[in-house]
């Protein structure tokens, strides 16, 4: 079934675990994700970036869920990543997301709370979950001065005071990690995250899943990330079990033979994450 990602991110605040949420980029993809979560009883946060709305389709995207959603009991939502375009957002929630970013954290303050109220006025009264980011999240390095990296990173404070004025139901505080495989460890500042969740009532979301130590995610979660979202390691084992197939055997030219490793290496990272999040039985 389909749902609004809010009660499942609430349920996961409330009894200190993390809701796993995957990007996914095609049918094979999408399909390892949900056999992991029906394998695990984990819910499932199922995303797609604008790049990924634009070069499928909402409609693709949301007929293809939808369709996943009928083979199992699993709670699933279907939520629309990183957006800073309202139209697009409108556009998603019509088709049948259930959960959507409205990422302006590229704007000042006073600006990213004026555009998130706007989705989250529209987002209420479809029953959709709205999710906002503060800080920067990605381009954060190791080496970057404090004061410049304290500029990046949530404010404490902000963070209560922008959920208060917007409304929104879930928040991603920049924190220290970023987008991509991490060169060396990240730097999260856990404890940012300690003073974010003991000032916001809402599930916070952790960005940039791919490439932390699994002691750094739990220890996240353990703090208060009710939600994570891992991209990079499924694109990066999805492609290199399909080059294995092509070393091995140059000629192969049916899709149906060479996504079947391309699937099972996405379902492993899944289920992998699941655990770290502590989401397994969860459903
Ligand atoms: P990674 O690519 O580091 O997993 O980050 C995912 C993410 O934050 C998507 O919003
Ligand atoms: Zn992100
Ligand atoms: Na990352």
């Amino acid at each position: 079934t389909l749902v609004s990602s809010t009660p499942m991110l609430r349920a996961a605040s409330r009894n200190g675990y993390a809701v796993a949420a995957f990007n996914v980029h095609t049918l094979e993809m999408l399909q390892a994700v949900v056999e992991a979560a029906e394998e695990a009883e984990a819910p499932l946060i199922i995303q797609t970036t604008v790049g990924t709305v634009k070069h499928l389709g909402a409609d693709y995207i949301c007929a293809s869920v939808h369709a996943a959603s009928k083979h199992t009991k699993i709670p699933m939502a279907l939520h629309l990543d990183h957006c800073s375009d309202f139209a697009m957002i409108m556009n998603c929630i019509r088709a049948g997301y259930t959960s959507v970013m409205i990422d302006a954290s590229a704007y000042p303050f006073e600006d990213n709370v004026r555009i998130t109220r706007k989705v989250v006025e529209v987002a209420n009264a479809c029953g959709i979950n709205v999710e906002a980011e503060l800080g920067k999240v990605g381009g954060v390095e190791d080496d970057i001065i404090v004061d410049e990296r304290d500029a990046l990173l949530a404010d404490p404070e902000e963070c209560a005071v922008f959920v208060e004025r917007t409304g929104v139901h879930s928040l991603a505080p920049a924190i220290g990690t970023a987008h991509g495989i991490y060169k060396g460890e990240p730097n999260i500042d856990f404890d940012r995250i300690r003073a974010i969740r003991e000032k916001t009532a809402v599930p916070l979301v952790l960005h940039g899943g791919s490439g932390i130590p699994a002691a750094q995610v739990k220890r996240s979660v353990a703090l208060g990330m009710a939600k994570m979202n891992v991209a990079t390691e499924l694109r990066i084992a999805f492609s290199d079990a399909i080059k294995d197939v092509f070393t091995a055997k140059p000629e192969e030219n049916d899709p149906r033979k060479y996504m079947v490793p391309a699937k099972q290496a996405v379902k492993s990272i899944a289920l992998a994450k699941m655990e770290l999040c502590g989401c397994i039985g969860k459903a």
